[in-house]
């Protein structure tokens, strides 16, 4: 067994000098593999006495527990040294400062408009829209306009290139022509919101030739005055976040509702603050009344048979007063600082239930 001593220390010698795992690897190989030394003696026991055998064959397996327990040893160091050798490379600096993030947010106009959508869907009302691009029918014809109307003007609002048939388009300046695109396109009863963009040759503090319009339409056999009353205040509540808001509705005149009024609501201006819900003061903030029998006929209703109410609104002038943002010029103008002041957050989606205006 002398040899087997002289190998066994050879192998342990071999096993503390190598220096990586794959050495290693190639060194377990060589002693204890198939074709191993250790492994080799161990065969060569079979030509041996019975108790030659039995004696080699016990220093035998002394050696070879030696040899895998040195391997295992040999094998755990290196390990952790390559693990260490891969952490310090890929080592990270934690005390990098982090980039600076661009969150963007959502315009007072989208979340307005999301907030009229969600209340008056919960109202039962549903969306339509129409283009923005009328001829002078559903703008103005089909809307009881008179023939000379100012509203028909060049400088109210912008037409079009005349077209080879001799009409001209226009950029429409109410939301109101979806109102007789809508009651063509569908039967009675509707109950129906037409938000969209509208345009006017106008510009000042208080006017831009681009701004967006709601308009509501609801058309049924016995639809009446008190309904579009009752419809209006549960609005009014629910957009400005107030309960029982004072309402006045004034008389006045549009070509396409018969009566007409305007609608107030209470407010207090003291010491330069506008507060709505309560006050000795009043803000317009709509038009309404009972749609004409001629609109109905222009549609193709018959006025005995339906009836209804409708309301239009300017959606920047809601959100000017509920947002107290002063200029109506600045929602166009595409100012970052603007938007990151008066926007809001992408994930507040506006529900009656959960809240509007969070
Ligand atoms: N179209 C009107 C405007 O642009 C607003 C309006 C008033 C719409 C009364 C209506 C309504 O539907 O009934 O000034």
């Amino acid at each position: 067994m002398e040899n087997a001593n002289v190998l066994r220390d050879d192998l342990l010698r071999a096993i503390g000098d190598a220096d990586t795992l794959d050495t290693l690897e190639s060194l377990r190989v060589a002693a204890l593999g198939k074709k191993g030394s250790i492994t080799a003696l161990m065969k060569s026991l079979g030509g041996m006495d019975p108790e030659a055998r039995r004696q080699a064959g016990q220093a035998l397996n002394v050696i070879k527990d030696e040899v895998a327990e040195a391997l295992d040893a040999r094998k755990t160091v290196l390990a952790r040294a390559a693990l260490d050798t891969r952490l310090e490379a890929e080592r990270l600096d934690m005390t990098l400062p982090v980039r600076p993030e661009s969150r963007g947010a959502i315009h007072p106009v989208s979340q307005t408009w999301e907030e009229v959508v969600a209340i008056f869907a919960q109202m039962g009302f549903d969306v339509a829209e129409g283009p923005d691009v009328e001829d002078d029918f559903h703008n103005f014809t089909a809307l009881n306009f008179p023939p000379g109307h100012p509203a028909r003007e060049m400088h109210d609002t912008f037409f079009l290139p005349e077209r080879e048939d001799g009409t001209r388009h226009l950029l429409r300046t109410h939301t109101s022509p979806v109102q007789i695109r809508t009651m063509k396109a569908r039967k009675p009863p509707l109950r129906i919101l037409i938000p969209g963009r509208t345009y006017r040759c106008d510009s000042d503090m208080t006017h831009t030739p681009m701004f967006h319009q709601f308009e509501g339409l609801v058309i049924d056999k016995a639809t009446h005055f008190g309904h579009l009353k009752g419809c209006l205040q549960e609005f009014v509540e629910a957009y400005f976040e107030v309960d029982a808001i004072p309402m006045r509705f004034r008389p006045s005149f549009f070509p396409f509702t018969e009566p007409s009024a305007e609608v107030d609501i209470g407010c207090s201006r003291k010491d330069g603050t506008l507060k709505i819900g309560a006050g000795d003061s009043w803000l317009e903030i709509l038009g309404c009344g009972m749609v004409h029998p001629n609109v109905l006929r222009s549609a193709g209703y018959d006025p005995e048979e339906v009836q209804g109410f409708a309301f239009g609104m300017g959606l920047e002038r809601i959100a000017m007063l509920k947002y107290g943002i002063p200029d109506l010029r600045t929602f166009f103008e595409s100012d970052l600082r603007w938007l990151r002041h008066y926007g809001f957050s992408a994930l507040d989606v506006p529900t009656v239930q959960g809240g509007l205006s969070r």
